[in-house]
């Protein structure tokens, strides 16, 4: 019997896309639909407190309308945050997002790493746990971009970053102490792979990392066995709120393969 049940992605936006990306690649088969919290957007400048509250309720109600077979938190903020109360309300396999520096910190040759993320996400124990597990031998640097999230955004609707705003983000990155020497970036959020090109070009000889691949490996190994439609279904973008900025987003979905729009 053919599964049509989907995997959900969710973010709070459209960086979730450079998740979906692999694991598409992975899956070709599979029914996708990928939820931007556009109403809640962006996450990164929010509380804790919001975030708890918010993403699981939310992700209760998608659960319910879409009925998927796994969702994929594809926001390290959401992920950092909420991922336990998420997993605690729901009957669905979760799969988050976390900061790659386990890897990071594998490939290091300075030993001096940064962790590019979301304010929201670089000050998480959830981060200190992992620099103390994985690369208690690195200085490990953090910096908060919010102007990097509003970029990637604004790339993915046409605009592409003005010269030197990229590499303006990472200075506050590159320019701390020690932060010469880093010879590996985490990009901990997903918007961030967005903007690979620009960040590579702002910063040469640097390696940036993520998670999207690693997700993707995990979701193929969760739904190993699994069986799926016969014939490719339409992907789905759902926005938790439409505008005229959720709008011009909608060529870049279709460029994943997401081609039918709908509100929350
Ligand atoms: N892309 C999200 C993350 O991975 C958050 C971006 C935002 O809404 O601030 O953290």
């Amino acid at each position: 019997m053919p599964d049509h049940r989907p995997i959900l992605f969710f973010n709070s936006g459209v960086g979730g896309l450079s998740v979906l990306a692999p694991t598409a690649a992975l899956l070709p088969q599979a029914p996708l639909v990928y939820v931007a919290d556009s109403a809640g957007f962006p996450y990164g400048t929010r509380s804790e407190a919001e975030i708890a509250a918010r993403v699981p309720a939310l992700l209760g109600r998608l659960a319910e309308r879409y009925d998927p077979r796994l969702i994929v938190i594809a926001c390290n903020t959401a992920s950092t945050i909420a991922l336990q109360h998420v997993r605690a309300a729901l009957d669905v396999p979760i799969v988050g997002t976390v900061p790659a520096i386990k890897p990071a910190a594998e490939m290091s040759r300075t030993r001096v790493i940064g962790v590019l993320g979301t304010e929201a996400t670089v000050r998480q124990p959830y981060v200190d746990d992992l620099a103390a597990r994985f690369a208690s031998d690195c200085v490990v640097l953090r910096h908060g971009s919010a102007g990097l999230v509003s970029l990637a955004e604004a790339a993915l609707g046409g605009t592409p970053p003005a010269p030197g705003a990229v590499a303006h983000e990472l200075a506050g990155l590159r320019g701390q102490p020690d932060g010469h020497g880093i010879d590996v970036i985490v990009n901990a959020c997903t918007h961030f792979p967005l903007l690979t090109a620009e960040l590579c070009a702002a910063a040469p000889g640097v390696r940036f990392v993520d998670g999207g691949p690693g997700i993707a490996r995990r979701v193929a190994h969760l739904t190993q066995g699994q069986s799926w439609p016969e014939s490719p279904m339409v992907g789905k973008g759902v926005f938790t709120q439409r505008s005229a900025r959720t709008d011009a987003l909608a060529p870049a979905l279709a460029r994943f393969g997401l081609t039918e729009i709908k509100s929350l």
